[in-house]
């Protein structure tokens, strides 16, 4: 995202940084990742290879594993490692239920009013790691960690 937050722009994602994919990659390969109906569209409908691709929708979606809340999704990874990956809406949707937000920041400006938008990361609740420059790029990574006084919500 950018330094003010954004995620999004006109249903794409407004940046394409090959450093921040291989990471993006690296990360959730074999893994369970949990997207909005939206960002499944913004991907063509089409499943990220290697991972168990789970979509939100009040309404279902063809040609995916669907739930109807990420509760309901969370509550079927039980055992598996899982990567809520956007956009905006389930970001905001389950972050109380996460441990750790793996957030590369990119250095577009972009101030639309229209963007889509990570929420706030409240530092009393977030402690943020020590910036890391990504591949010798100008994006940067920071792995921010629930404090122990404010353990993550029950989806169950
Ligand atoms: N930079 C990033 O990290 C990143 C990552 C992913 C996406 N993006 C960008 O973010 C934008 C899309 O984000 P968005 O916020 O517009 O949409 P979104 O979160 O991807 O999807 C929204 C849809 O998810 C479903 N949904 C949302 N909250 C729900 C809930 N609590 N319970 C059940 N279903 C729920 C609804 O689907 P139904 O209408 O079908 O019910 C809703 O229309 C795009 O621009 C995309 O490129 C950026």
């Amino acid at each position: 995202m950018t330094r003010n937050n954004v995620i999004g722009l006109d249903k794409q994602l407004p940046w394409h940084y090959s450093e921040d994919l291989r990471r993006f990659k690296k990360r959730t390969l074999n893994s369970c990742v949990v997207m909005g109906r939206l960002t499944w569209e913004s991907m063509g409908s089409k499943a990220l290879p290697n991972r168990r691709n789970i979509v939100i929708s009040r309404f279902g979606v063809e040609g995916a594993e669907h739930h109807r809340s990420i509760e309901q999704a969370l509550s079927t990874c039980l055992n598996e490692h899982v990567w809520i990956i956007g956009g905006g809406q389930i970001y905001r949707a389950a972050l109380d239920y996460l441990t750790i937000l793996d957030i590369t920041y990119v250095p577009d400006v972009i101030n639309d009013g229209n963007a889509i938008r990570f929420p706030n990361i409240d530092d009393q609740i977030w402690q943020a790691s020590e910036p890391q420059n990504l591949d010798h790029s100008e994006l940067v990574n920071i792995i921010y960690t629930r404090r122990p006084e404010h353990p993550p919500k029950s989806f169950t």
